[in-house]
């Protein structure tokens, strides 16, 4: 009897993991509907408001805007600039998908105007001989790989999803993984720019400020958080076109912490997903090989994939009952499915574009370097979609992205695994989110970009979709968050994140003063400045939203049990490992007894 008991106990929680898992991954759709345009008027283009992919911010509040221009020449561009400008209205960009967390797309105020890239997405000039490709700003990162291939080119690094645009990658410093050469992020291939800021009357309102490469302010415009205007053109450099080979090895995690800083040396394109709960690290293996090796791998990432609503539907549903009224057995049985499901399917990866064969995969850089599917198709009326697309139900998380420097990060890793080791089964939220995914970026002369060769760390997990709703085992991520942020220094991704990791972040750029002198020449009303920007960069207030319950929403750091939610057992207490840290813990009070008797 005793041995039926595990297979009997596990078989409800299985079934409701497994079908979503089964539904999620072994559909080979070519695309759902696209997702939803982040700006959204009453009526015509005035009334508006904006939000990102996932709808909605980190605060959970709603951005009004008066209205919104979606210019499609460089004419429109500078003629919208200048009448915000002209009536010194807060003016910001917003992109076709707009996929940042944090409120960056927001325009300050509540009457300002937003001015969409999404009509901006032509090629401007290609220059073969001198390996030069110029585009405009709302260019998706899939249309820009597809031209410089067209061209024999290859923008050597990039994000990993193809639905950013040109002008968000450079405004939150967007990266791929790589120490090699000039490093894994877009910007540092930038060698031009035409920008749009305000300007005097006297010159109309607006002026294009076109930089080369050797300008001092193009170290500003690269990573600019929008603050500067609004960028136009950019003038890539790239190389010739190359293949990569793609390994995936998995090993245990004992020797990780050692072997992480010598990983980002061996291999150009490796990166290290860390599964903590199961003890496991997956490693890249991915290097640039000659164009005449044989190959023509692609990757199809599972995971930007367009899903089955129904499937999207269901796996939400199963992961809040777990989240919710499942015990840590059942949330960590669940969290092994979908890293196996991945492996098993190769995370996407084919050989030839339909069947995976094996290790390596080689193929062209353009069909492997980045991969977004889920936008590509045709409107089904929502049969399918992107997994976070905001109109469905579905799978809804955080995520906090960080960078620390390469010298520490053997003992932040081995800080997290003693974190981890306290409790294992705490950690099995990221085991479900496809574990905490490590890729390295180069040292920048950007302004607002890495200090020092860093290696990022970015962490996924579950969102409630009721504000103030307490998660099981908070209490070991926001200490990960805090410890990496506080005590390792860890610089936040601009893009990523929630209001707490930004609260001094700005202290760690070393050319944050230089950045700000070139803000205050480009934009000196701060039309293009917002509350939010004001905020991380330290010009005005703090990214903190202090009141009850701040804590459970990441938008503090609680300093009370208030910050919690001490009437359903959580309060303010410090790290385990990193004590500095102050996390709301779940304690079981004998009260709840007390009321239960009365
Ligand atoms: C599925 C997914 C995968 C991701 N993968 C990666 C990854 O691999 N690596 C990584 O580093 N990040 C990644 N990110 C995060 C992403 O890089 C950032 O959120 C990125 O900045 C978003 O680009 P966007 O085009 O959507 O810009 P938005 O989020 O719309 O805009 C970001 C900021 O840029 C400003 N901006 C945009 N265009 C212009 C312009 N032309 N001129 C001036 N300002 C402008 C906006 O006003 C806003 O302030 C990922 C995000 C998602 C959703
Ligand atoms: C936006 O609204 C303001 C105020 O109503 C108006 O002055 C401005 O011209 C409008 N801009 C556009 C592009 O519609
Ligand atoms: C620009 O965007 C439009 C609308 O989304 C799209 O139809 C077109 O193919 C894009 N052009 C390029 C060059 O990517
Ligand atoms: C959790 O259990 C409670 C009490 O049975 C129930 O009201 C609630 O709906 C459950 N939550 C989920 C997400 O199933």
């Amino acid at each position: 009897m005793a041995a039926m008991r595990g297979p009997r106990a596990i078989r409800g929680p299985l079934f409701f993991v497994l079908l979503p898992v089964l539904l999620l991954t072994t559909q080979q759709l070519a695309g759902g509907s696209p997702p939803p345009d982040p700006v959204s008027c009453a009526r015509g283009t005035s009334d508006c408001t904006v939000t990102n992919t996932y709808g909605s911010f980190p605060d959970r509040t709603i951005c009004r805007a008066a209205n919104a221009t979606f210019p499609s020449t460089e004419q429109e561009l500078v003629a919208a600039v200048a009448a915000a400008a002209a009536a010194r209205r807060k003016v910001k960009v917003a992109t076709s998908h707009s996929h940042s967390f944090p409120k960056l797309a927001c325009p300050g105020a509540s009457d300002g105007t937003i001015i969409s890239t999404e009509r901006l997405n032509r090629t401007v000039a290609v220059d073969r001989a001198r390996r030069l490709l110029t585009v405009e700003s709302g260019m998706l990162l899939r249309d820009l790989v597809k031209v410089a291939a067209d061209a024999g080119l290859a923008l050597p690094h990039s994000p990993y999803w193809y639905g950013l645009t040109v002008g968000g990658m450079l405004a939150t410093g967007a990266h791929g993984s790589s120490l090699w050469g000039k490093g894994s992020a877009v910007h540092e291939y930038v060698v031009g720019i035409r920008i749009v800021t305000p300007a005097p009357a006297s010159q109309g309102f607006a002026v294009v400020r076109e930089l080369g490469a050797s300008d001092p302010d193009l170290d500003a415009v690269k990573v600019s958080l929008g603050v500067l205007g609004v960028i136009s053109q950019v003038t890539l450099e790239l190389q010739p076109q190359f293949k990569r080979s793609v390994t995936f090895v998995t090993r245990d995690d004992k020797d990780m912490a050692a072997t992480l800083p010598a990983w980002g040396s061996l291999h150009e394109f490796g990166d290290v997903a860390w599964l903590p709960r199961q003890g496991k690290a997956i490693y890249r293996e991915d290097n640039r090989v000659d164009v005449s090796t044989p190959g023509n791998g692609l990757n199809n990432y599972l995971g930007f994939r367009a899903q089955p609503t129904l499937g999207l539907l269901t796996a939400r549903a199963a992961e809040e009952r777990l989240e919710e009224n499942g015990t840590d057995i059942a949330r960590c049985l669940a969290a092994r499915l979908p890293a196996a499901a991945f492996e098993l399917q190769a995370y996407g990866f084919t050989n030839d574009g339909v069947f995976f064969t094996g290790y390596p995969v080689v193929g062209f850089q353009h069909r492997i370097q980045a991969s977004g599917t889920c936008i590509d198709g045709r409107d089904d009326a929502l049969l399918s979609a992107c997994t976070w697309d905001s109109r469905i139900r579905g799978p809804f998380f955080y995520q906090a992205g960080f960078s620390v420097a390469m010298a520490k990060v053997p003992a932040f890793v081995a800080d997290m695994q003693r974190l981890r080791d306290l409790n294992p089964r705490a950690f099995c939220g990221l085991d479900a989110k496809l574990g905490v995914l490590m890729r390295y970026v180069k040292a920048s002369s950007a302004y607002l970009g890495k200090a020092e060769d860093s290696l990022d760390f970015d962490v996924t997990y579950y969102r409630s979709y009721a504000d103030g709703a307490p998660r099981a085992h908070a209490d070991v991520y926001d200490e990960l968050e805090q410890m990496a942020l506080l005590k390792y220094g860890a610089m936040p991704h601009w893009g990523k994140n929630r209001n707490f990791a930004f609260d001094g972040a700005i202290a760690k750029y070393p050319k944050a003063a230089e950045f700000l002198k070139v803000r205050d020449r480009y934009d000196p009303s701060g039309i293009f400045s917002s509350e939010w920007s004001d905020q991380v960069l330290g010009i005005k207030g703090s990214p903190n939203v202090v009141g009850a319950g701040c804590a459970i929403e990441g938008l503090c750091v609680c300093s009370d049990d208030s910050h919690c939610a001490p009437e359903q057992g959580y309060f303010c207490r410090p790290g385990k490992v990193y004590t500095e840290a102050r996390v709301c813990m779940f304690e079981q009070r004998d009260t709840t007894r007390l009321v239960d008797q009365l």
